[in-house]
């Protein structure tokens, strides 16, 4: 673990070691959130990278070791798609998790990529603010790192104004010609944990960026996590480790 101003960084060998870590650590998070408080808040991050770990949670011993019935899922963003979209961040937790688990349907809570976008962000914040109060603290959030710095739906160019209070925006992204659904700093931010799972080298240059340049979060957003009052854990490969002054 090499420790920065911005974030512990742990590196894995291979892709493989790193969905095992990043599935330990999901499964370590319930444990003790569920001890703790009785409840765990988790909100999973799309994109391929997760895929692996969440299919390790979806299988045996991990997927009858962990407590589902106090365990609470979201999701940190979405594509506007509907839910059997091979797009959808959703159909992809479903089919390497949420169908191979003992949860409860209401446990597990989809921003509705279907609907309108602007409708959708402001029915899932409503959503966050019952389910976890008006300041909504999640024990852990999942996030991921494009090429070019975004992470969730956070991208260089149309990041949504910060007003202080909104937690699920939906901006317009141009270079996808389509709106999106994502959690918005201020709720990311107040996570007691978030983790950033990046592999592969041709994220390399963008770590290194990101971590050892300029603080430019608006042409990296990625750079705008920075939990309040929680810890921030980059999980990543030897491959995208490549360029890091560690
Ligand atoms: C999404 C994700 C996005 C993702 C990064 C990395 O909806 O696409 O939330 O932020 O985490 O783009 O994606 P990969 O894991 O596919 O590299």
């Amino acid at each position: 673990m090499v420790q920065t101003d911005r974030g512990d960084v742990e590196i894995f060998e291979t892709p493989a070691d790193l969905a095992a870590g990043l599935a330990q650590l999901i499964a370590d998070c319930a444990s003790f959130a569920i001890t703790e408080r009785g409840a765990f808040y988790i909100a999973l991050a799309g994109g391929t990278t997760p895929r692996a770990a969440y299919t390790l949670l979806g299988e045996e011993p991990m997927s009858t070791e962990i407590n589902w019935d106090d365990t609470f899922i979201f999701f940190s963003d979405e594509r506007c798609v509907p839910p059997g979209d091979p797009q959808s961040n959703y159909k992809m937790a479903e089919e390497t998790l949420l169908e191979h688990i003992k949860i409860p349907p209401h446990n597990v809570h989809r921003m509705r990529g279907e609907d309108d976008p602007a409708k959708a962000a402001a029915a899932y914040d409503k959503i966050l603010q019952q389910d976890l109060g008006e300041n909504p603290r999640f024990d852990l959030i999942l996030l991921g790192m494009g090429p070019e710095g975004h992470t969730a739906s956070l991208f260089p160019g149309s990041l949504p104004a910060d007003d202080g209070k909104t937690l699920v925006a939906a901006p317009y992204i141009p270079k996808l010609k389509s709106h999106r659904i994502t959690f918005t700093p201020r709720l990311v931010n107040n996570a007691r944990r978030v983790a950033i799972a990046t592999e592969g080298a041709g994220k390399a240059p963008m770590l290194a960026a990101v971590m050892n340049g300029p603080l430019r979060p608006d042409l990296y957003p990625v750079q705008l996590v920075a939990p309040t009052d929680g810890e921030l854990k980059w999980m990543v490969d030897r491959l995208a480790a490549s360029e890091l002054n560690t």
